[in-house]
């Protein structure tokens, strides 16, 4: 026999040398909610582990994100209030922008500072955008309203804005306000991908989600694949600088796809219900909750992803460290 295989998995040390995919501090991006009003951080019930943050507790979980060498964290804004144009996007004061300021002074550059770009944490209907008068989620409004609210952002001190509503132009409009603003340099990282997932559902719990009906007239059907790369290439034509697939691991032959088919880096979401799925099954005992969780971040990144968005992100650096 010529050809073993086996042999390059003989020991730890040799199957260290070999392996074609690692985990590192720095791909890796913590998603965070960061609640109006409340003083002290708010457990999320369906993704165990995760909590609401108040901004006095974000604000540590900020300064572990460099110490630990995160590549940044991807901040979500709960309000008190909501209403139908999602008015708390655009207001300085609005919670998520407030939290992009507290996040930026207590990181300077030392850690990206991301934010979601989308209308559903703030509306009272719970969709991505504002409706038209026969109730429909209106496009060309709402990118108007995505561009103002990048600008927001940027002003607050996001170095990244991560457009998630799936809005046909929206990237476009972004940069194009964000440009005219002076933000040149405000990275766009774009939910390109994006899937009408039953995988979101625990997050409609972490932000508070007033969400009736669903999303399929804007995020795309499970049962395509093509269509992610028209949506990823005109994504990149307008001028995205990071694209993104989501959810992930329902997703990996998109990944894959993305990855061959853009030069721009490529990020994944490992979204709220691939990790209530894991947490829930490890809870009972069903399955090694560390290797489990290892291998699920290995897979994303060997299908594609140079980046993950993980709940994940803070615990595996510092597993990485430890080891
Ligand atoms: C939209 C947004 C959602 C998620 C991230 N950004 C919800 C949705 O599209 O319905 C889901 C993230 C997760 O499930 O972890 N602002």
């Amino acid at each position: 026999m010529i050809e073993r295989p086996r042999r390059l998995r003989s020991t730890a040390a040799v199957r260290r040398l070999v392996r074609e995919t690692h985990l590192v501090p720095s791909q890796l991006v913590l998603p965070m909610f960061v609640a109006e009003g409340i003083t002290e951080p708010r457990p999320i019930a369906s993704m165990p582990g995760v909590v609401q943050h108040s901004r006095e507790s974000a604000r540590k979980a900020y300064a572990e994100a460099v110490e630990l060498g995160l590549g940044g964290v991807m901040l979500f804004g709960v309000p008190e209030h909501k209403d139908a144009q999602g008015s708390g996007a655009l207001d300085p004061e609005g919670i998520l922008n407030v939290a992009i300021a507290d996040a930026r002074a207590e990181v300077g550059d030392d850690l990206l500072v991301m934010s979601d770009l989308c209308l559903d944490e703030f509306t009272d209907h719970g969709h991505c955008g504002v409706l038209d008068a026969h109730g429909r989620v209106d496009n060309d409004a709402t990118v108007e309203i995505y561009g103002r609210m990048g600008v927001a952002q940027a002003q607050a001190g996001a170095h990244v804005v991560a457009p998630s509503g799936m809005m046909d132009g929206q990237i476009d409009v972004i940069r194009r306000d964000l440009d005219v603003a002076g933000h040149e340099d405000v990275v766009v990282l774009a939910y390109a991908a994006k899937y009408a997932s039953a995988f979101y559902g625990p997050f409609r719990e972490a932000v508070d989600s007033s969400l009736q009906g669903d999303r399929r007239t804007y995020q795309q059907d499970p049962g395509n694949r093509r269509e992610s790369l028209r949506e990823t290439l005109l994504d990149v034509e307008q001028g995205a600088d990071i694209v993104m697939v989501k959810p992930a691991m329902s997703y990996l032959d998109i990944l894959a796809d993305v990855r061959a088919a853009v030069d721009v880096p490529v990020a994944a979401y490992q979204v709220s219900g691939e990790y209530a799925m894991v947490e829930a099954a490890a809870a009972q005992g069903w399955i090694d909750r560390d290797r489990a969780i290892d291998e699920s971040l290995l897979s994303i990144r060997r299908a594609g992803a140079d980046i993950v968005l993980t709940y994940w992100a803070a615990e595996v650096a510092r597993r990485l460290r430890s080891r």
